[in-house]
């Protein structure tokens, strides 16, 4: 379950993401996706997206995750595998919004699920922009 020893249990984590698909609120694309991610200490924290009618508003799963993951008391860096699944079963990879939030969120070694195989953030999003391109 952990990934502190580096074994992870991705049937786990997509087992989450395919349960959040259940709470999804999509009126306009009718396509409910839920996301889950691995923390460091082997809890999982899962969200599912939220659609509005300004459609550009629309919170995707990913960012449910994150939000939930700051009030469940977790912070920066703690995340350490994320996936995503559509209510059909397929794997999603983040939208580019995603991964920039993810990116800051969980760094460059987040794994992220995809298919055939998980990759690193740094593979999703090179040469990213972040906190240290701000001024001090
Ligand atoms: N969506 C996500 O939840 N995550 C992604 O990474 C891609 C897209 C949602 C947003 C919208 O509710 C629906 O999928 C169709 O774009």
């Amino acid at each position: 379950m952990s990934g502190v020893d580096g074994s992870i249990d991705w049937d786990a984590i997509r087992a989450a993401a395919a349960e959040a698909t259940t709470h999804s609120y999509v009126p306009y694309s009718r396509l409910q996706v839920g996301a889950a991610a691995l923390m460091h200490d082997g809890t999982i924290v899962s969200g599912c997206n939220v659609e509005n009618a300004s459609i550009g508003l629309t919170f995707c799963a990913e960012v449910t995750v994150i939000g939930r993951l700051y009030m469940a008391g977790y912070r920066r860096h703690q995340m350490v595998a994320v996936a995503a699944t559509d209510q059909f079963g397929h794997r999603l990879t983040p939208c580019g919004r995603c991964r920039q939030l993810l990116m800051e969120q969980g760094g460059p070694d987040l794994l992220v699920d995809g298919s055939p195989e998980p990759r690193p953030m740094r593979e999703l999003l090179p040469d990213w922009f972040g906190p240290e391109d701000l001024p001090a």
